[in-house]
């Protein structure tokens, strides 16, 4: 009986918020503007960057990687849920619920090294001025933006390859947005005990240390801060600062109320909004948090409006 269950069942089922239906349609729309906003902003960046050879330096570059990352963590996520937002159940075969976990896990992992990459570039930039070309030259750059996205692909391959392999039973419904590896391994019936040591620790390498020495970069930048003989300059450096510190306390703090221990007691409505705060809010802000506050970027984004009306005109 139990076997037949197994190999007769190829698909699960998104759930969504079908216990609110009147939530529902309000949602969607919600997700429909983040998700175009989304791609705009990030949109506008990959452009600008790329463009503006002025740009080409660390900071930017590790920026573009990490808008780049945004839009294709939101195309892996969002289009789905909308889906799942505008109807009741929405199924999803074995394979496409495997490809989704595969480049969630994928962009996720690059995106918490990426961050981790840009706070230790902003911390040797502002504590280290003298230094800096030295500490941030081409090959480390190099290095540290493969390392991301080679960890990255390892942490996809091994993770969502071993949570596929559990053999899953009983009715496939799941109560959540997309094929999250905590939403998935539910309906795994095995010992999945070894999986979760490995989730603990790899998430303990990707998400937990990464995270304290950002706030460790943060905090001795916000020593440096302190230092600064101008009070504009400092207040100016203060907010820059706390507010990327509050993007990547947002990012990394949900991240791991879902993925450090994936079969955790938290409900489902938890693990949802806890979802929705990495994968909706987070490429949101990024765009606006990272490079509309900032001045070269907005320079440079009056250079390319101007030189594209002046094309028109001619
Ligand atoms: C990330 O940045 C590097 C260095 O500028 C660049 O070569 C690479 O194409 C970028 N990757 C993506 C996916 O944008």
């Amino acid at each position: 009986m139990k076997r037949q269950n197994q190999s007769s069942v190829f698909e699960f089922i998104l759930l969504g918020f079908s216990t609110f239906p009147e939530l529902q349609e309000q949602l969607f729309g919600v997700f429909l503007v983040i998700y175009l906003v989304t791609l705009m902003g990030n949109a506008i960046i990959i452009v600008v960057i790329s463009l503006d050879k002025s740009l080409h330096v660390p900071m930017y570059l590790f920026l573009l990687n990490l808008s780049v990352v945004e839009v294709s963590f939101s195309a892996v996520t969002m289009p789905e849920m909308l889906v799942v937002l505008s109807m009741e159940k929405t199924v999803m075969s074995f394979a496409s619920c495997f490809a989704q976990m595969y480049f969630i896990l994928l962009f996720g992992v690059t995106e918490c090294f990426l961050l981790g990459a840009m706070a230790y570039d902003r911390f040797a930039a502002i504590c280290h001025p003298l230094n800096y070309p030295v500490i941030m030259n081409k090959r480390v750059f190099m290095t540290l933006v493969t390392f991301s996205w080679v960890s990255g692909i390892i942490g996809a391959t091994v993770e969502a390859t071993w949570v596929f392999s559990f053999p899953f039973c009983g009715p496939k419904e799941i109560n959540h947005l997309s094929c999250e590896t905590p939403a998935v391994l539910d309906f795994a019936c095995a010992n999945t005990f070894l999986f979760e040591i490995y989730a603990f620790t790899s998430t303990i390498l990707i998400v937990v240390i990464p995270f304290l020495l950002i706030l460790l970069s943060y905090i001795r930048i916000l020593f440096a801060i302190l230092k600064m003989p101008s009070t504009t300059g400092r207040q100016k450096a203060f907010s820059t600062c706390a507010s990327h510190l509050t993007s990547v306390t947002l990012f990394f703090g949900t991240a791991n109320v879902n993925y450090l221990q994936p079969k955790s007691g938290y409900s489902p409505e938890t693990k949802k909004v806890m979802s929705l705060a990495y994968s909706l809010l987070t490429p949101l802000l990024n765009p606006l948090i990272y490079s509309l506050c900032n001045s070269e970027m907005k320079r440079a984004l009056m250079k390319l409006l101007q030189r594209k009306v002046f094309l028109h005109v001619v």
